[in-house]
C-alpha cells in the first residue's frame, strides 16, 4: 500500500515542490485548498488530474485553517500516515496589517490541526506523524549564527504566532507521546516563490526591465541579512524529519548569509545590469520590527538526517533570474501581439 500524506498550503510554493517529491517517493498525496473566486492552483497544476482519472495521486480538498469542522472532516477522509502543516499567512509585512487574522491562521489554525489529529489517533488508534512548518523568523532579533538551541526573540505577529505553532506542537509531543516535528526553516526561494517576496520581487523585475517592462524597482531595507536556500532542497528535510525514528526539532538552513543589497545586486548582474540604476528605496517597505540578520547553523539535520543543500547563493540567483527573464519574455511578446491587434483594428 502506498503511503499517504496530507498537505495544508498545497498550493503555496513549498506546497507545490512537496507534492512533486512525495508524488515521486509513490505516496498518495492529499491537500487542502482555500475556496478562492478565482484559480488557486497554478503551481500545483501540473501534477493535479480530474477526479474521474483512475490514475490520479492527488486529491484535493475544500478547506481552511480557520475553519476546525471541515480540518477534522478532511483529515478523517484522508486517513493520512503524514500531514504536513505548511498553510499560513506567511508574509511578514502583512501580518503587521492584518495581525488577529495571521495569529488565527498561523498559531490557532496549527492547534485546530494538533487537536483534529489528537483526536483522530485515539478513536482510530492510527499512528499520524505530523510536521509543523517553522520559521527562523522566530529567532528573530537572536544573535546569529541561529540552532535549536538559541532563544525565540520574534519581532512581528507572524513570528510571534509562528512561536505559538512552535510551543503547540512540542506540547501535544510530550502531553500525548505524538509523531509531531518542528522545520525550523530559514528563509527557502525559487522560482515559484510569491511575487512580494524580496527575491522574487527582485528577479521578477529583472526580467522586466530586460524585457522593456518595467524602469524601476523600489525596495525597502537593503541592510537586512538572509540565509537563503532553494525550496526544492528544503522539502527533501521536512520529508527526512517525518522519516526520522524520533521527532524533534531542526534547524534547516545554508549556513551563509547575504544581504538584500547583495542578492539584488548578484541578480541584475546575471542579467548583464547594473541594479543601480534601477533601484529606488521606498520607505514605505521598511518594517515597524526589522530582523536585521538571519544565519543558520544546521548541523543537526546534516548529522541527523543526513541533510545538506545542494543549489547555493549563485546557483538560486541564476535559477530564478533565468525563468523570470523567460516569464517576462513571454509579457513581451503577449503585449506586442495586443498592440499588432489594436492597431489593426
Ligand atoms: P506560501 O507560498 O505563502 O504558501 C502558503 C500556503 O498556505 C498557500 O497554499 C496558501 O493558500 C495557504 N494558506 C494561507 N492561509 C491559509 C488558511 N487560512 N487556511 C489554509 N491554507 C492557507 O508559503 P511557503 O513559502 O510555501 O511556505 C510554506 C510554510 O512554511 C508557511 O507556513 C510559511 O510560513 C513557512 N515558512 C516559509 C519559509 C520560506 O522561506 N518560504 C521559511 C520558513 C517557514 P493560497 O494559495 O490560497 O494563498
Ligand atoms: N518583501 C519585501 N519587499 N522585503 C523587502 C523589500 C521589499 O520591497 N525590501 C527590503 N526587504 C527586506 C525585508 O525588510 C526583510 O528584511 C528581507 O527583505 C526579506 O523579506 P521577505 O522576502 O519578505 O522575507 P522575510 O524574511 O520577511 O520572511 C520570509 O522568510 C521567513 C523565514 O525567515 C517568509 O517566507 C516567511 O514566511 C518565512 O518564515
Amino acid at each position: 500500500m502506498a503511503k499517504s500524506a496530507l498537505i495544508t498550503g498545497i498550493t503555496g510554493q513549498d506546497g507545490s515542490y512537496l507534492t512533486e517529491l512525495l508524488l515521486s517517493k509513490g505516496y498518495l498525496v492529499h491537500g487542502i485548498v482555500r475556496r478562492s473566486s478565482s484559480f488557486n492552483t497554478a503551481r500545483i497544476d501540473h501534477v493535479y488530474k480530474d477526479p474521474h482519472d483512475p490514475n490520479r495521486r492527488v486529491i484535493l480538498h475544500y478547506g481552511d485553517l480557520t475553519d476546525s469542522t471541515g480540518l477534522r472532516r478532511v483529515l478523517e477522509a484522508a486517513a493520512p500516515e503524514e500531514v504536513y502543516n505548511l498553510g499560513a499567512q506567511s508574509h511578514v509585512k502583512v501580518s503587521f496589517e492584518n495581525p488577529e487574522y495571521t495569529a488565527d491562521a498561523d498559531a490557532l489554525g496549527t492547534l485546530r490541526l494538533l487537536d483534529c489529529i489528537r483526536d483522530h489517533v485515539q478513536h482510530t488508534g492510527r499512528k499520524v506523524r505530523f510536521y509543523q512548518a517553522g520559521s527562523s523568523e522566530m529567532f528573530g532579533a537572536a544573535k546569529p549564527p541561529q540552532n535549536e538551541t538559541t532563544a525565540f526573540y520574534p519581532r512581528s505577529p507572524y513570528a510571534v504566532s509562528k512561536v505559538a505553532a512552535h510551543w503547540y506542537a512540542v506540547n501535544y509531543r510530550e502531553a500525548y507521546g505524538l509523531f509531531i516535528t518542528n522545520g525550523i526553516l530559514f528563509n527557502h526561494e525559487s522560482p515559484r516563490r510569491g511575487e512580494t517576496f524580496v527575491t522574487r520581487k527582485i528577479t521578477r523585475a529583472v526580467g522586466r526591465i530586460k524585457a522593456g517592462l518595467q524602469d524601476k524597482l523600489f525596495l525597502g531595507n537593503l541592510d537586512a541579512r538572509r540565509d537563503w536556500g532553494f525550496a526544492g532542497d528544503y522539502v527533501d528535510a521536512m520529508w527526512r524529519m517525518l522519516q526520522h525514528s524520533e521527532p524533534g526539532d531542526f534547524v534547516v538552513a545554508t549556513g551563509k548569509a547575504y544581504s538584500v543589497r547583495e542578492f539584488a545586486e548578484a541578480a541584475f548582474a546575471a542579467a548583464g545590469l547594473d541594479w543601480q540604476k534601477y533601484v529606488q528605496i521606498d520607505p514605505s517597505y521598511f518594517r515597524p520590527t526589522e530582523v536585521d540578520f538571519l544565519l543558520g547553523d544546521a548541523t543537526k539535520a546534516e548529522t541527523v538526517l543526513g541533510w545538506s543543500p545542494k543549489t547555493d547563493f549563485s546557483q538560486l540567483v541564476k535559477m530564478m533570474v533565468e525563468a523570470d527573464i523567460g516569464l517576462a519574455e513571454g509579457e513581451r511578446l503577449v503585449w506586442a501581439n495586443n498592440c499588432q491587434t489594436y492597431s489593426m483594428a
